[in-house]
């Protein structure tokens, strides 16, 4: 949901800004540009498009300096254009200003200084912060006195950084709302709104608190807080390595990242658990808090709410809690109850989506303790949740979230037979089975994994394709509706996930010879009811694509495409059913020539409500 870099340093602040922005692609990709202090002057590039059309640009006209910004876009306010690209700037073209947020109070803003005689050229809620600093800086005030009073009119929230010809060698910057951090490599200072723009050059960084404000020189970092009082520098060592953040031998980021799952799973599996015990070391609520849980009220987005569906379930058959499940954007709005032994769960992988950091606050609101399971545990979420759970997903940068998404599911597991094993609700034998199917999951997914051949081949006949529907029940109901968003996302192709169930009450209209139907068919309790989807699929002319359990040979016969998963707890059954689902989306975008990691009109991390 935008990207900001900004650079101070001896290399070349072309490459360092590109780079940046590259790892940043992410979070946008309608529009890049950058603004370059060379000495006293500065110089502006801005392309529309990926990030490629602004190197382009830099090939044929490059920048020189030793100060800058940059920013990469995904739009809001304005059609992606070249005017609207970032960084924007005063009328003078002597103040460059990049952005990450909304000003929302910015139509009021611009009226004034259209007033004033300022001359707007984009239509972009931005482009009223150059032109605030430049009437300060024409007031009589300095650069930085300029800057603070600029904040101090600025409504919403925002990351932002601002060069100025008359502020030579000095970045500002301030957030409120949106991420952003500082960091330091060999006598150089940066700051990007997420950490692996800068892995390649910083060693240590700063993660700065809302209100933050201050500016980089070549000498340094200054921070302010939002009562103007200097704050002392918390460094943190950049753990993250080149190679985190980067697709390696993967055609994309996405296929790496479906790829690192059964690593991730190890990871979880060796932190949370030990012979017969789960454990959750980062975990702050104490284990008399979690038996007397009543009820648990899941708010997330995407992909982290079907996560939470399947986490509802776990809950209710592992902790015997009553759990509900709601989007984050309507859970906050319809005023929910607030009961004094209900606690309110938020799932991301960012921890900055604005609509579930939003319910978080509406939560706390209502005081109402949050548990936040976060992949990202340096995010804005994490430090206005009560207690936290980290996903150990690693990195995850392909904007269809994947890894992530499979390690919210393992962890809500977890807690959910943490919470029973504290209530002593598991029979000893019952749990010792399950464990040990749990530690079999990674080797079973490196199995699924060999099946891309076949996976392949269904993508073939499915890329013509229109309309997909997705079928599952119980644990697999948000399983479907996952198959679904992963194959829309990417490809394109129309698909709708729907309660095997519900099927015939309206979704069965849809079938013809030209929709294929997902039928996510698992050994268990339900497998004969999805017989019965597939056959009124089937009888309706819709071509079967099926996921089963190894050696199902009845549905086989009936399937015309299958993909096999290896036998498992039907609980387990998602964790599992994950992997062809994502791999068929991605194999199918492929086919029709998608931009996997850059699906339209998406970014990774939504910021915006
Ligand atoms: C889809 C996808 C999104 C995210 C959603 C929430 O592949 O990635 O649906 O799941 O935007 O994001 P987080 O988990 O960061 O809160």
């Amino acid at each position: 949901m935008c990207g900001i870099v900004g650079y101070i340093g001896s290399k070349s602040i072309e490459s360092v800004l590109l780079v940046g922005l590259q790892k940043l692609e992410y979070r946008g990709y309608d529009s890049a540009g950058m603004a370059v202090l060379n000495g006293d002057e500065l110089v502006t590039r801005k392309a529309v498009g990926k990030i490629a059309e602004l190197e382009k640009l830099l090939k044929s006209s490059p920048l020189i300096g030793n100060a800058g910004i940059a920013h990469t876009r995904w739009a809001t306010h304005g059609e992606p254009s070249t005017i609207n690209a970032h960084p924007h700037l005063n009328n003078q073209k002597d103040i460059a200003v990049v952005h990450n947020g909304i000003f929302e109070n910015y139509a009021k803003l611009r009226a004034e200084l259209v007033d004033d005689g300022y001359v707007f050229v984009s239509e972009t809620d931005t482009e009223v912060a150059p032109h605030l600093m430049d009437k300060y800086m024409h007031e009589g005030f300095s650069s930085e006195e300029a800057f603070v009073r600029m904040l101090k009119r600025l409504e919403g929230q925002y990351a932002l950084a601002a060069i100025s010809e008359k502020a030579e060698r000095k970045i500002f910057f301030a957030r409120k709302g949106s991420p952003l951090i500082i960091a330091r490599g060999n006598n150089e200072y940066l700051l990007a709104s997420d950490i692996p723009a800068v892995v390649p050059i910083a060693h240590e960084a700063i993660y700065l608190e809302n209100d933050q404000w201050g500016y980089i020189t070549p000498a340094g970092v200054t921070i302010f807080n939002g009562n103007g009082e200097k704050v002392e520098p918390a460094w943190q060592a950049v753990s993250l390595s080149v190679e985190d953040v980067d697709k390696g031998d993967f055609e994309y980021l996405m296929l790496k990242e479906i790829y690192e799952q059964p690593d991730v799973f190890e990871r979880v599996l060796k932190t949370r658990l030990d012979d017969t015990f789960i454990h959750f070391p980062e975990l702050k609520f104490n284990k008399d808090y979690l038996a007397r849980i009543g009820r648990i009220l899941i708010q997330a987005c995407g992909t982290s709410l079907n996560a939470g569906m399947i986490g509802r379930m776990y809950l209710e058959q592992f902790a015997h809690i009553s759990a509900e499940t709601d989007y984050s954007s309507e859970w906050r709005y319809r005023n929910p109850l607030a009961s004094g032994d209900s606690l309110v769960v938020g799932i991301s992988q960012s921890g900055e989506t604005a609509d579930t950091l939003a319910g978080v606050r509406e939560a706390k609101a209502k005081f109402m303790r949050v548990l936040s399971f976060l992949n990202n545990v340096n995010s804005t979420m994490a430090r206005e949740s009560d207690a936290l759970i980290e996903l150990m997903a690693g990195t995850e940068i392909g904007v269809a979230s994947t890894k992530a998404f499979t390690a919210q599911v393992l962890n809500l597991l977890f807690f959910s037979l943490y919470v029973g094993s504290i209530k002593w609700l598991l029979p000893a034998e019952e749990r010792r089975e399950l464990l040990d199917e749990i530690r079999a999951l990674p080797d079973k997914m490196r199995q699924i994994l060999k099946s891309h051949e076949r996976i392949k081949e269904i993508a073939e006949f499915l890329k013509d394709k229109n309309d997909t529907i997705f079928l599952g029940r119980t644990y697999n109901y948000p399983s479907a509706l996952e198959g679904a968003l992963k194959l829309k996302e990417i490809s394109y192709i129309h698909a709708s996930g729907y309660a095997g169930g519900e099927f015939k009450h309206g979704p069965l209209a849809l079938v013809s010879d030209n929709v294929p139907v997902v039928i996510i068919a698992p050994q268990g309790d339900i497998r004969a009811k999805m017989i019965s989807n597939l056959k009124e699929a089937q009888s309706r002319k819709g071509t079967i694509i099926s996921i089963i359990t190894e050696g199902d040979e009845e549905i086989k016969k009936e399937s015309d495409f299958y993909i096999e998963i290896p036998k498992c707890a039907e609980s387990l059954s998602p964790l599992l059913v994950a992997v062809p689902l994502q791999l068929l989306a991605y194999y199918t975008a492929i086919a029709r020539g998608c931009d996997v990691d850059r699906p339209r009109n998406l970014a990774k991390s939504v910021t915006v409500e």
